[in-house]
């Protein structure tokens, strides 16, 4: 197989998703992770529920506005809404593009630091990945995860497998027609100052594109999926939203190429409010590259929304949602005004967090 069979199409997806003034909503938990979510409002973990939040989700009204894709999950790509129509279907009425996450969960990385890990799932990606695009998924998602520690991680080890491993997936999903988004997560748990973020996050998504070219990745068919260059959750100096906005275009500006049509963060912890002010802060900042610089929202998407629904308040549940679509949909153009729609204070923050 090769990748010019699929190599404008790949573009034409990585450009939609990135378009700008819309992001993605990601909603690919795992059944333990949406477990977790759904106890929180003591709403019990079956399929049946997993459907109707989802469904609820895939069914807002103008949602297309702002979101240009979904990741889901094996389970909600192969699944139909309450009402009959798949989840796809539901989607695409909106304008929005089915995605799939992958991977198959983080193991231990031997010869490693204790902490380290590595992301499974390669064998038979390139299968699985065509039975995605049959059943109407688009791109796809796979999350490496980097830590940060007082003790020397991320190792050399640890970021040559992350990277490796982020660069073949992107290259057998592309073989199957997917578009690739590069996840290499620096995970916020730690004490570090935000210099040892950036200087870390700068060797690891170089490290990325130095693999990619090594797999024959067609970058232009391709999203970056970062965090934001944070400091530690535990560092006492916490630099100011302006900080973190200008180091991490920096940081992003030292590393990826400017072929990559879109960067999409991960909310990874940060509260609702604070993922929008920081958002909307790198989209007022001059930059050197013209990557379209959006989201790719988990959290910090979806938990007043999943507050407000509480199990069955379907339209207060997608005003939530709708609230914080447009509001990040803003922040990606620079124009968001803090306070301006409801949300969230709190910090989602959890330590050794696992998706
Ligand atoms: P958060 O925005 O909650 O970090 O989730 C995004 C995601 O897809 C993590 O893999």
């Amino acid at each position: 197989m090769s990748l010019s069979l699929h190599s404008s199409e790949l573009i034409a997806t990585a450009k939609a998703l990135a378009t700008p003034g819309k992001g993605i909503l990601a909603v690919d938990e795992s059944t333990k992770t949406i477990g977790k979510r759904l106890g929180s409002i003591n709403v019990e973990n079956t399929e049946a529920n997993r459907k109707a939040y989802r469904g609820m989700l895939f069914t807002s009204a103008g949602l297309g506005d702002y979101i240009s894709g979904a990741i889901l999950y094996e389970e909600t790509l192969f699944q139909n809404h309450a009402d009959g129509e798949s989840m796809v279907d539901k989607l695409k009425k909106l304008g929005i593009i089915a995605g799939i996450k992958v991977d198959m969960g983080l193991r231990p990385l031997p010869g490693a630091h204790p902490i380290e890990t590595l992301c499974t799932g390669l064998d038979g990606l390139v299968e699985r990945a065509a039975d995605y695009y049959a059943q109407g998924a688009r791109f796809a998602k796979w999350r490496a995860v980097l830590q940060i520690t007082a003790d020397g991680c991320p190792s050399e080890l640890s970021i040559r497998e992350n990277a490796w491993g982020l660069a073949r997936y992107a290259r057998s999903v592309q073989e199957s027609g997917l578009v690739p988004i590069i996840e290499p997560e620096i995970l916020m748990d730690g004490s570090h100052p935000i210099e040892q973020t950036a200087h870390v996050q700068e060797r690891v998504i170089k490290e990325v594109y130095i693999a990619c070219q090594r797999n024959g990745v067609l970058l232009e068919g391709t999203l970056l999926k970062p965090s934001m260059t944070v400091q530690g959750a535990d560092c006492s100096a916490k630099p100011d939203p302006k900080t973190v906005a200008s180091m991490t275009v920096r940081t992003l500006e030292r590393s990826v190429p400017a072929s990559v049509p879109g960067i999409v963060f991960l909310s990874g912890g940060l509260s609702e409010e604070a993922a929008s002010i920081y958002l909307n802060l790198m989209n007022t900042i001059e930059r050197k590259a013209s990557w379209n610089l959006g989201f790719s929202y988990g959290r910090a998407l979806q938990h007043s929304c999943l507050k407000a629904w509480g199990g069955s308040d379907t339209a207060a549940g997608q005003k939530a949602l709708m609230a914080r679509a447009q509001a990040n949909s803003e922040a990606s153009m620079g124009r968001y005004v803090p306070g301006s729609q409801p949300s969230s204070d709190e910090q989602l923050f959890v330590a050794g967090y696992t998706y």
